[in-house]
């Protein structure tokens, strides 16, 4: 037996519930009806030769860099952003750095920034789970090398302005500052290219979400050119597979499947928190695609009933300061008028228990 290395014994184990997922998938913030069908087309036509060689990234990024407007040397395509996290820490963490990660949040900073042996400094957000942005300058130091957000957040959905991040970017000029921008589409509000005034800024993006791609994992990592030639060492020039890169054109070429799906999703959280309010189910308001809420002692059950119904939902209550905590995907429009069925169905069941329980 061979013993892996201490920082590697102290990590948690995280694994996400992805098996036995019959149903409505309103678990994972994905796409609830799949990717573009020009993506699709693509996929079809890729051939043997395409597969036999190693795939070559560089268009790819142009292809990519173009459509943010910035240029190549700016961008470097990832294994989703999963591969971007965990570069960004392989580039600038080591033992007795310290990384900040503000709770509750999407678990892949921690378990990454953990595993180099840099110290992780949990911040627990505030009052309804506001970025504590005061907290975090007062736990910034010199030993801090990364602080890292998601901008919507994820479980919660709260947004921090822009203008705190830029803030506490400014403020630790000797820590990656990376702001996760996974849910980017369903708010409109994104940092992009902030790095050319604040060089130690980071941006990611994804294809997993609105763009329905999450099983071809693209992830996009954006950043000051220079520093990511950094990042640029750390990463394998084959991490994004050829059916990845055959079918960015097509995804960023279909912005009208795109704009509709965003319409309908974000109406449809409209609608998902009006549902909660009227069933006085206490929720926190989003920016993304899914709704955090509270049902109390009632959760477990809620997320069975909600199943035997055909409808999956995310238990979040282990999650920091989540306790008694629900986690709504929300889809297209014939899927969540589904989902409020089911919901005032299940509320009713539990007989105003989830109320009683808040
Ligand atoms: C904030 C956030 N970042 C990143 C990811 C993962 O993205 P990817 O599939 O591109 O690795 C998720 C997925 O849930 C997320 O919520």
């Amino acid at each position: 037996m061979v013993n892996p290395r201490g920082a590697v014994r102290s990590l948690k184990e995280y694994h996400p519930p992805l098996g036995n997922r019959e149903g409505l998938r309103l678990d994972f913030n994905e796409n609830t009806v799949g990717c573009s069908p020009r993506v699709l087309e693509k996929l079809r036509q890729i051939t043997a030769d395409q597969l036999a060689r190693y795939p070559d990234r560089d268009p790819a990024e142009k292809l990519v860099a173009e459509h943010f407007g910035i240029e190549p040397s700016e961008i470097l395509l990832t294994n989703g952003t999963d591969e971007a996290i965990h570069l960004i820490c392989e580039t600038y963490l080591e033992p007795g750095d310290e990384a900040i990660v503000v709770v509750p949040t999407f678990s892949m900073y921690e378990i990454y920034a953990g595993a180099t042996g840099a110290k992780v400094v949990t911040i627990q957000a505030g009052e309804d789970f506001s970025f504590p942005t005061e907290v975090v300058l007062a736990r910034t130091n010199q030993r801090t090398r990364l602080i890292a957000v998601a901008n919507p957040n994820n479980p919660t959905g709260t947004l921090v302005s822009q203008l705190e991040l830029i803030r506490i970017a400014q403020a630790a000029p000797h820590a990656a500052f990376l702001v996760d921008e996974a849910y980017f589409e369903f708010c409109g509000e994104s940092l992009v290219p902030q790095w050319r005034d604040v060089p130690n800024m980071f941006v990611s993006r994804t294809f997993s979400k609105v763009y329905g791609l999450a099983g071809l994992r693209i992830g996009v990592l954006m950043g000051n050119a220079a520093q990511m030639q950094w990042v640029r060492r750390v990463s394998s020039p084959y991490n994004l597979n050829e059916a990845a890169i055959q079918c960015l054109g097509e995804a960023l070429a279909d912005q009208n499947y795109i704009r509709t799906y965003v319409d309908e999703t974000t109406a449809g959280r409209t609608q998902l928190e009006e549902e909660l309010k009227s069933a006085g189910v206490r929720y926190w308001p989003s920016r993304a695609n899914f709704v955090l809420m509270h049902f109390g002692e009632k959760n477990a059950d809620f997320i069975k009933l909600m199943r035997e119904r055909g409808i999956l939902v995310r238990d979040r209550s282990s999650d920091p300061g989540c306790a008694g905590c629900v986690r709504i995907t929300v889809g297209m429009k014939d899927q969540n008028e589904f989902l409020f069925v089911a919901l005032r169905e299940v509320l009713e069941q539990l007989g105003g228990r989830a109320k009683a329980a808040q």
